[in-house]
């Protein structure tokens, strides 16, 4: 259509060339005067057309001219790249025969070694990904695929294939737009949910099936032995507070993620509030033979917090120092020294003697579930919740836990907390 559009503007030039040239040729040959100025004038039409071709490169030629006429009230030239420049979503134009002719600046952020004109898998070099851009090249029509890249670190994308009409300011033939979208965040959080659910369904099956294993043998052979009736009702019982306790660390897990973004703002003296958590469990000492010393200051800062929750990370981080810490020994409870990386903030330090956590454990102990030693925390009564509790109440209190241990020496968690709300 372009060559057509062409050929008909420089059919004037071709008729005045052609007919000063031949009127120039018949007056040469019949040897009469002005024959000269019709060869003139073949040669300035000539070279008028060729400087007209030069400056005017067909493939430049904005297509509006040459194909099309904007009707009036349509869209600025330049409108369609500054729409899609504002997108959140990386979007790519690809040419068909697979080149990069175009990418919004979400597209330059995410691909940044990716650049016009290279072919489209430098992208991505996933099959599924260059299989489905190539079909829609070959065959046109929307294709959508979900694919996974790169090694260390997976990637999980989603990508919307489809064609844009020919004339578009992307080029005079149909070009091909591709959206892609990083779906690694929901993909995790998907996983981690599954994960989640998977693990309590297991924790609390295990304990399930004791007891209806030991309600059977009750109501079967062991009916009339009462001396392994209080056995078997002993150990019953262990597993239906092991079941409680896991779920309630559930539930504390739930509200304290329903209350995460609201800020809490009851004025505590955290230092009274750790005495208080200390004495609560005295009664604790002599059966895991430890001895806990409260080594904090008599006065402390007041801050905002939220005194069950507060309770509660105090409650967790000392059963773990009594319950992982070697028998006979202390657990000290100190303030931390201030630190500049932690200004505004307060420290209180829980030390145990036990036998300290490898670091390869250590940045996992938060995560729920996460154990270093699941027979050791399950037989100890631990639902493997306590530190992901601490974890979420900090984060709501936009506190820190600070987790240090040498193995074979014992281990220490710090409690950060701001000062002031
Ligand atoms: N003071 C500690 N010393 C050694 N290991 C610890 C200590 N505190 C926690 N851990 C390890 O971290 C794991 C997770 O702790 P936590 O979330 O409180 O779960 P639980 O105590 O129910 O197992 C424990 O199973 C244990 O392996
Ligand atoms: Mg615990």
């Amino acid at each position: 259509m372009q060559e057509a559009a062409l050929q008909e503007r420089f059919w004037p030039y071709v008729f005045l060339a052609l007919s000063s040239g031949g009127t120039a040729a018949i007056l040469s040959v019949l040897d009469r005067p002005y024959w000269l100025i019709f060869l003139a004038v073949f040669f300035i039409v000539v070279i008028f057309a060729l400087i007209r071709v030069a400056l005017h490169d067909p493939v430049d030629e904005p297509a509006s001219e040459l194909v099309v006429q904007p009707p009036p009230g349509a869209l600025p030239a330049g409108f369609g790249r500054a729409l899609l420049d504002q997108m959140p979503l990386a979007l790519v134009v690809i040419s068909p025969v697979g080149r990069i002719t175009y990418g919004n600046k979400a597209a330059k952020l995410q691909f940044p070694h990716a650049k016009k004109g290279d072919h489209f898998a430098t992208l991505l070099r996933t099959p599924a990904f260059v299989d489905a851009v190539n079909d829609v090249i070959a065959n046109g029509g929307n294709r959508k695929v979900a694919f996974s890249a790169g090694q260390e670190t997976k990637h999980y994308y989603e990508a919307r294939i489809g064609v844009l009409p020919a004339g578009s300011e992307f080029g005079a033939s149909e070009q091909i737009l591709v959206d892609i979208e990083d779906r690694t965040l929901e993909h995790r959080s998907d996983k981690m949910r599954s994960d989640f659910i998977a693990n309590a369904s297991h924790e609390l099956r295990t304990p399930l099936a004791s007891i209806l294993g030991y309600i059977e043998t009750l109501q079967g052979h062991a009916r009339d032995d009462l001396k392994a009736r209080e056995k078997f009702l002993k150990i019953m019982h262990k597993q239906a507070s092991r079941m409680q306790r896991l779920v309630d660390d559930l539930m504390s897990l739930s509200r304290i993620e329903l209350n995460a973004h609201v800020r809490p703002s009851t004025p505590c003296n955290i230092f009274d509030l750790v005495r208080e958590a200390v004495a609560g469990l005295k009664p604790l000492e002599a059966e895991n033979h430890v001895v806990l010393d409260c080594r904090l200051p008599e006065n402390g800062p007041v801050i905002p917090g939220d005194r069950d929750q507060l309770n509660q990370v105090f409650i967790n981080l000392l059963v773990n120092a009594m319950k992982y810490g070697d028998k006979g020994e202390t657990v000290e409870i100190e303030q931390a020294p201030e630190t500049p990386e932690r200004a505004g903030m307060v420290g209180i330090t829980v030390r145990d003697h036990g036998p300290g956590i490898a670091p390869k454990h250590i940045e996992r102990l938060t995560e729920r579930f996460y154990r270093v030693n699941a027979a050791q925390s399950r037989n100890k009564g631990g639902t493997g919740l306590g530190l992901a509790i601490v974890k979420h109440i900090l984060q709501r209190h936009r506190g820190q836990l600070q987790i240090e241990s040498v193995e074979g020496q014992g281990s220490e968690f710090t409690v950060w907390l701001p000062v002031t709300a």
